[in-house]
């Protein structure tokens, strides 16, 4: 059994993707706690209502140094062997990434390394390319970096506004997480010079159009 604590700040929609599949496919793995730096996360009350518990570590309460430390006392209380990013909106400093090396996990609105940071649909359309998408990757200390576990392609269309492309590319994301998590969960991943390699192979791509995965 594999421990996950799972990070949000938001909505956790990605979160409950992970929540379902993991109850749905019944993975080897807990969920220890879902963890929010804002106790008005939305998302805080879906998982309170499935029954997992919920803890909040409040950033507006603390310095980012004492944010941390409390952050870490609460996962190691936890026993976490993954910490699972899904739309958590803190900066983590590299002595927080080293603790955790490659058992960090985030998911990114974007098919990286195009387009890190903030509002990824708005400069994917402004850049026109014609395919944009989510990446799951292991954190490391820079920003929306780390070797790449798996990546959604949502083809852009030409009505599309960030709206619309945003929310095709979020269910490309309900989709993929959970995947790429569950890989984890099944020790099926390592790293082997910055590339996240699976055992035994697999597409580590999925292709949308609309809602439906065409591979
Ligand atoms: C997602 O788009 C995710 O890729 C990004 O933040 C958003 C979180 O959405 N990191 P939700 O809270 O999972 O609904």
């Amino acid at each position: 059994m594999r421990n996950l604590v799972i990070l949000i700040s938001g909505r956790g929609s990605n979160m409950q993707a992970l929540v379902r599949a993991r109850a749905q496919e019944q993975w080897p793995a807990r969920i220890q706690a879902v963890i929010s730096d804002r106790a008005d996360a939305p998302g805080l009350a879906f998982a309170a209502a499935q029954r997992i518990r919920t803890v909040v570590v409040e950033a507006r309460a603390h310095t980012r140094a004492s944010f941390e430390a409390a952050l870490m006392e609460a996962i190691d209380a936890l026993a976490a062997d993954f910490i699972v990013l899904a739309g958590f909106m803190r900066i983590l400093t590299p002595a927080f990434v080293a603790r955790y090396a490659q058992r960090i996990l985030n998911i990114h609105p974007s098919l990286l390394p195009s387009f890190p940071g903030l509002n990824t649909h708005q400069r994917a359309l402004e850049a026109g390319v014609q395919l944009h998408g989510a990446t799951v990757h292991f954190v490391t200390p820079r920003l929306d970096d780390g070797p790449i576990i798996a990546q959604a392609a949502v083809p852009v269309m030409a009505t599309d506004d960030a709206g619309t492309l945003a929310a095709r590319v979020l269910e490309a994301e309900h989709q993929l997480y959970p995947r790429a998590l569950r890989w984890c969960v099944e020790g099926r991943l390592s790293v082997q010079n910055a590339r996240a390699l699976l055992t035994p192979p697999e597409p580590q791509w999925l292709i949308f159009d609309g809602n439906a995965p065409l591979v």
